[in-house]
């Protein structure tokens, strides 16, 4: 699948590393651990070397390494850099450019992609001297992973947690190394970027259940194809389906709605997004071993996930053209009108799925926005996201 360079920081979250390659190591990727000094603190070169079965570089005066893989050819053998956990000291070294271990000269001499997962107490996270760095990294071309918020292990309450490393996995766009964009197409949408959600999310009950819904991904697909055939830039994030991925279109694999969230972020800004996942609402606080039944019907406790189209709604990167979908069974145009006020899209492209529309080859949906209800006829899948991306297109002409 993908090579992916990890710069670990010398952070406590840095055992949460070797969490990563392990994962990482799973989904097929191939893992070159790098660490700072700091790092190896945390974690030691072996349990990484054992864990990503690769050799782990600490050092940029190891002479042995620079005449097997000098530290400009490591630096760009990866498809992916990934900086886990950043610190804040790694972080500013970053914004300055500097170079004074084989971690920083290696984020300088690289020509690859870069995300940094931010870790580090939430004082330091807010500290006008580290948000100014990371707003230098962004206008860097680097992503930059919301941290998470929740108690830290200093005793402390608030941004500044790794994400979970399922959620930075997922916030890799590794699905690029897959399936290219489709270079220089022209169309209306040229120079645009289109952001799409699609397919179900699965909410882990424990290693082998999960909560499901019907959703396809059909729709989705068929919108980031039609997109791509417009010359749009597109970046699909997919639920878990088994659909091709559209020529052209860059997908991003993810099991659940806080991957989903995550994904979607990490890709912004977009110029328009439509939102065609059907997210689930709920995530279950997860049981690390397989439920038996034996000890009787399990007490499921549900966490509200984030409701990403309200987030983009609001969100200072807000796309142009926002575009929600809802799928009912009553109250069709009401319930839409609701979700186009609450979550401040542009438009909310409503489905009555009360009939076999979920994993179906057709739709009917209409159109719901501030200018009024647009009906359009039966048709299959394709043919309506082929409308849809038809009126995208004229509203940006
Ligand atoms: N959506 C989202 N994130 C969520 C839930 C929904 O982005 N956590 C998006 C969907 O992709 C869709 C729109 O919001 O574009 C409406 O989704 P729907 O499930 O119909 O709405 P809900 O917010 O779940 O409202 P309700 O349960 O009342 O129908």
């Amino acid at each position: 699948m993908a090579r992916i360079l990890l710069i670990i920081g010398g952070g406590i979250a840095a055992y949460k590393a070797a969490e990563l390659v392990r994962h990482a190591r799973k989904a097929g990727h191939e893992v070159t651990p790098v660490l700072t000094d700091g790092a190896q603190h945390f974690v030691t070169p072996m349990s990484l070397a054992a864990l990503a079965e690769s050799p782990v570089y600490t050092s940029l005066w190891d002479l042995k390494d620079e005449v097997e893989m000098g530290h400009i050819e490591l630096s760009r053998a990866a498809d992916h850099v990934l900086v886990c956990p950043a610190t804040a000291d790694l972080i500013a070294k970053m914004a300055a450019g500097l170079a004074t271990d084989l971690a920083t000269t290696l984020l300088l001499a690289t020509d690859k992609p870069v995300t940094v997962a931010p870790a580090m107490n939430v004082k330091m996270w807010e500290h006008p001297a580290t948000q100014r760095n990371i707003a230098q990294l962004k206008a860097d071309g680097i992503t930059v992973l919301e941290p998470d918020e929740g108690p830290m292990a200093c005793g402390e309450f608030g941004p500044g947690r790794l994400p979970e490393v399922e959620a930075i996995l997922a916030a890799l766009p590794l699905g690029s190394v897959t399936a290219a964009p489709l270079a220089g197409a022209e169309g209306p949408l040229s120079g645009k970027h289109v952001l799409v959600t699609a397919g179900p999310t699965h909410e882990p009950i424990d290693p082998v259940r999960v909560i499901a819904n019907k959703s396809s991904g059909k729709q989705g697909f068929a919108i980031a194809a039609a997109a791509a055939r417009a010359g749009a830039r597109v970046t699909l994030i997919a639920g878990p389906v088994s659909l091709p991925t559209p020529f052209g279109v860059s997908r991003i694999d993810v099991m659940t709605a806080v991957e989903m969230h995550q994904a979607v972020m990490n890709a912004l800004p977009a110029d328009v997004a439509v939102m065609v996942a059907a997210v689930a609402d709920w995530r279950v606080e997860a049981s690390p071993t397989k439920l038996k039944k034996g000890s009787g019907p399990p007490e499921l406790v549900f966490a509200p996930n984030p409701d990403i189209l309200a987030e983009l709604g609001e969100h200072p990167d807000r796309p142009r053209l926002l575009v929600g979908f809802a799928a009912e069974t009553n109250d069709v145009i009401d319930n839409a009108r609701s979700k186009l006020e609450r979550k401040k899209a542009d438009w909310i492209v409503a489905n009555d799925v009360s009939g076999d529309v979920m994993g179906g080859d057709h739709n009917r949906v209409q159109i719901v926005s501030a200018d009024g209800v647009e009906d359009l006829d039966t048709a299959t899948k394709e043919s309506i996201a082929q409308s849809l991306i038809d009126r995208i297109s004229e509203t940006f002409s």
